[in-house]
């Protein structure tokens, strides 16, 4: 950018807010620039940075043939096209809010009620998640954000609104769990240097971790942001993605139980992008206790605001408790398998994963194939998955880790033959790194890798053994829209 255009726009325009400059993005443009194809490219990148669930789009995808008329461009459903295409209220179509408060109780087991007038739309969790910071805080204010975290909150929440993120520093040694330690340090911090804060972010179940928070740390988060008279914002866009014990537990039932919290500091942020796998609908929702946000955030949503031919739809489909519930229990026993083969195919070649039980990733542990333990062999290690092995994964760096070596692994936006070649790539590199790394090794590595490709057949077998449980395989496209899912 030159001199002169730098003076001529606003600093937003001009400044590296949004972050597409960062490292991070070689590995869409890799991924863009020589795509995997099984047929046409099987040599190209395979992209596994695609926080994206298309396991279940075949039941989606009959719902929308057996409902012809929420669809209103369909003869069925063309007499409502008018009503539909007009101004509407940006309070949002009733029915849709209801429908949304009802799915959103039933993803929490109905252990807790959603009132359908404190629903506020927004363009994603995206917009939800600015929409919420505009209302909460000022340009240079903070939120403290357990690490590791997703990346987009740099973007989503600091860029526009002009406030800072501060990382509550979470480590491996607990399996990154949040400790109230970390949090009061974070606090000090900011409180030394003089920022004030405003709030805790915490995302639960966790991006990148795949971990569900539990309810003595929802519960100690809340008495935190409490006593310091701070906000606790819970993204908790992932709770049906919580496929086996422990359950999901949402800040929304530990304040049911609280009943002498300040629920004025409460704010859940949701949306359909990873639950039901529909991100390019662009349904984002805010719910606060707090009745001076929700009046706000709705006056503010007129900037964001969900298309009302998506919110039909979405309100039809919500409403039908017998697809929802089989969607519910289908959705997540295939994230189960499929996370199955992917943590059981990594273990096969000696790469550990954080145990997890929800989300749509894993946390790769790649240490002790790092050269060194530093971002700079991160990077390093990174540079070659992506050029060498043609993966596109995401190193732990882009998720503020504070140790490196870590990798998130995206599983559910692929079919499962794809899934399986990238599992042997990885198998083939892990191998020959331990052929290249270990000079006395090599007769001990053949043995092993006849173990590994035994194994290998094991996968394919369960795979033969569900055939139904693979999703189909859809292209992927433009790195900026998708980058930091
Ligand atoms: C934790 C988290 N929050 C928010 C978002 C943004 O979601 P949306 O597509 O609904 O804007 C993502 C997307 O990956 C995410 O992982």
């Amino acid at each position: 950018m030159t001199m002169n255009q730098v003076q001529l726009l606003s600093q937003i325009a001009t400044n590296d807010g949004h972050g597409e400059n960062s490292a991070f993005f070689d590995g869409w443009k890799a991924y863009d620039s020589d795509p995997y194809h099984p047929t046409r490219n099987p040599s190209g990148v395979i992209q596994m940075g695609l926080a994206e669930n298309q396991l279940s789009f075949d039941l989606v995808q009959e719902w929308v043939r057996n409902n012809p008329k929420a669809s209103i461009c369909t003869a069925e459903g063309s007499n409502g096209f008018k009503d539909i295409a007009i101004y509407q209220d940006y309070h949002g179509l009733p029915e849709f809010r209801n429908a949304v408060a009802r799915f959103m109780e039933k993803v929490r087991g109905n252990r807790v009620r959603f009132d359908p007038d404190r629903i506020v739309m927004s363009g994603g969790a995206t917009g939800a998640q600015e929409t919420l910071a505009f209302c909460l805080a000022d340009a240079g204010d903070a939120f403290l954000v357990p690490t590791p975290y997703y990346p987009g909150n740099d973007r989503d929440l600091t860029w526009r609104t002009g406030i800072q993120l501060l990382p509550v520093v979470c480590e491996s040694s607990n399996d990154f769990k949040i400790t109230r330690r970390a949090l009061e340090t974070a606090y000090k911090n900011a409180q030394e240097s003089n920022i004030k804060v405003k709030g805790l972010l915490l995302n639960n179940p966790s991006n990148p971790l795949g971990t569900v928070i539990d309810r003595e740390t929802l519960t100690d988060s809340l008495l935190f942001t409490n006593e310091k008279n701070i906000h606790l914002i819970c993204d908790e866009i992932y709770s049906a993605t919580v496929f086996s014990q422990p359950g999901f537990t949402s800040i929304a039932e530990i304040v049911q139980e609280n009943t002498d919290c300040n629920r004025n500091l409460i704010h859940i942020v949701y949306s359909l992008s990873k639950d039901l796998g529909f991100p390019g609908f662009r349904v984002g929702i805010v719910y606060s206790y707090n009745d001076i946000v929700v009046n706000c955030a709705r006056k503010m949503s007129s900037f964001g605001l969900v298309s009302t031919q998506t919110q039909h739809l979405i309100a039809t489909m919500l409403s039908d408790d017998v697809f929802v519930d089989r969607f519910i229990a289908e959705s997540s026993k295939r994230l189960e398998i499929r996370h199955g083969i992917l943590s059981a195919g990594l273990a096969q070649v000696g790469i550990g994963s954080l145990k997890s039980n929800a989300g749509l990733y894993c946390w790769m542990d790649l240490r002790r194939l790092l050269k060194e333990p530093t971002f700079e062999a991160e990077l390093e290690l990174w540079q070659v998955i992506i050029n060498d092995v043609k993966l596109n994964v995401s190193p732990g760096a882009s998720f503020h880790c504070s140790e490196p070596g870590w990798f998130r692994v995206c599983f559910a936006n692929m079919d499962g033959e794809t899934m399986m070649v990238a599992l042997n790539r990885i198998h083939k590199f892990v191998t020959q790194k331990k052929g290249s790394d270990q000079e006395s090794g090599r007769k001990q590595c053949r043995s092993s890798k006849l173990e590994i490709s035994l194994s290998f057949r094991r996968l394919d077998e369960m795979k033969m053994a569900a055939p139904h449980k693979m999703s189909p395989h859809s292209p992927m496209s433009s790195p900026l829209v998708r980058a930091r899912t």
